[in-house]
This record gives structure tokens, sequence and C-alpha cells, in this order.
């Protein structure tokens, strides 16, 4: 815990010290991430770049707290990952970190409102239903609170799931190439949601794409290659 008080100091929302990830697979030892450091100030956007491959996913899920890395250390909002146990780190990660996918994973048995408001109810939150209700009026779906996903296109449904991503009001978003599996015109709708909600909440957007012109949006840019950042954010 010793570096959250220097992440505090830089004001820096996310920060990654010397990030190495080592997966053991049958065969051999996969050298996923390289000596990744990487500081971000809060309220900004920055896209992820990089051939496939080169470690994006990966990256997002360290930062994201969801692969732990193998040595150093990562700090969202000053806390540093390492000093949480698997509860703590679960709950904060339920309170801080928002993730939306490329292939939305919304749950299919659950209307639009339902997976909205579900993670918010089991994170405690009373007001559930009616925060989730707002949520979906922010992505532009009042009209389609009682639609299974199902019965939404893809554009729709992605917008579902930015809804129940900012829904928990967290500080930094994690967008693994979300506009992959929409068309060009329904992937810049979602995206201009994605930015606008992540600008008037002040959260941290960082967005894994292959699209130029989408990373170019981005207050920043990192290019990764074979698990090694090329340019500094
Ligand atoms: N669980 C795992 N075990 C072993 N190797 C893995 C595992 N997960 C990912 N890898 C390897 O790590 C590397 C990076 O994978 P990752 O999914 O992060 O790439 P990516 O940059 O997101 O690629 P894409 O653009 O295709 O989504 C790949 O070579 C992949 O095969
Ligand atoms: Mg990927």
């Amino acid at each position: 815990m010793t570096s959250s008080v220097a992440e505090n100091e830089t004001g820096a929302i996310l920060s990654l010290t010397h990030v190495d990830l080592n997966l053991k697979s049958d065969a051999g030892d996969v050298h996923i991430l390289k000596d990744i450091s990487l500081s971000l100030p809060a309220a900004r956007s920055v896209g992820i770049m990089g051939p496939s491959g080169s470690g994006k996913t990966t990256l997002l899920m360290v930062l994201g707290g969801l692969e732990k890395p193998t040595t150093g250390h990562v700090a969202v909002a000053g806390q540093d990952f390492s000093g949480l146990d698997e509860d703590a780190l679960a709950s904060f990660r339920r309170d801080n970190i928002g993730i939306i996918f490329q292939n939305f994973h919304l749950i299919p048995t659950m209307t639009a409102l339902e997976n909205v408001a579900v993670p918010l109810e089991l994170a405690g939150e009373k007001r559930a239903f009616e925060k989730a209700k707002e949520a979906l009026d922010a992505v532009g779906l009042s009209h389609r609170t009682t639609h299974y996903p199902g019965q939404l296109s893809g554009g729709e449904q992605q917008r579902v799931a930015i809804a129940r991503a900012f829904a928990p009001a967290p500080r930094l978003i994690l967008a693994d190439e979300p506009t992959g599996n929409l068309d060009a015109e329904t992937g810049a709708q979602v995206t201009k949601t994605m930015f606008d909600l992540a600008k008037s909440r002040g959260a941290t957007l960082v967005m894994v794409t292959h699209d130029a012109a989408l990373a170019g949006q981005c207050d920043s840019i990192v290019h990764i290659r074979d698990g090694k950042i090329e340019t500094p954010a």
C-alpha cells in the first residue's frame, strides 16, 4: 500500500508500475505483458491500439483487477490492488470500475431495465430500479426498458451495456472494442453516447479499438506491440 500515497499526490486515477504478466500454459510460459508503466489523469479518455494478440484485452483485464499481474502494481484512484484481498477487490471494482465488452455480455433472460438494475441491487443500492431507469434514459433507451436483449438491435444492446457500466457512477470505464460488432453508423452513435457520458460524469475512459478514427477522438493513444508500450500516454 506504500504506492497509494504517491498515486494520490500525482492525481492519477489509474497507474500501472512495471507490470509484467506471465501465464503458464501447456505450450510453456507465455509472457503477455512486459514492463508496462502507465499513468492516467482523471476524467480523460485514452485509446489503446495494437495488433491482434499484442495484449490489449489482457491489459484491460489487469486494469480492471480481473487479472493479477505476475509482478508490478496496479492502482485505481490511489488504491493499490495488491493491498486488497479478493472480496475487497470485488467490492472496489463494483464501486469504481465499469466494463463494456465487444459482445455486450447482457443477461438474455433479463429485460434491459433488469440488466442495469440487478447489479446495482446486488451492490446494495436501494434505488436500483430508479437509477437504472435514469441510466437507460441517459443512453436514449427509455422506450426499451421492458425489452429483452434478443429483442434489441446490436447498437441498442451495447447502449444497455453502457448504461449498466455507468449506472454505479464508476470513476473508470474500460471498454474492449465496444463498436467491434456494430456497423459504422451505429458504432459512431454508441461511441458518442459513451464519450458524452464519460465527460458529463467525469469518468476516465480507457478504450481498446482497432479503429484509428475512434482512437483519435480520445485525449491520448497508447500503442501496444508484443506486450509492450510503444508510445507512453
Ligand atoms: N489465458 C491465456 N493463456 C495463455 N495465453 C493467453 C491467455 N490469454 C491470452 N493469451 C495470449 O496473450 C496474447 C495477448 O492476448 P490478448 O487477448 O490480450 O490480445 P489482444 O491484443 O486483445 O488481441 P485482439 O486484438 O485479437 O483482441 C495472445 O498471444 C494470446 O494468445
Ligand atoms: Mg482483444
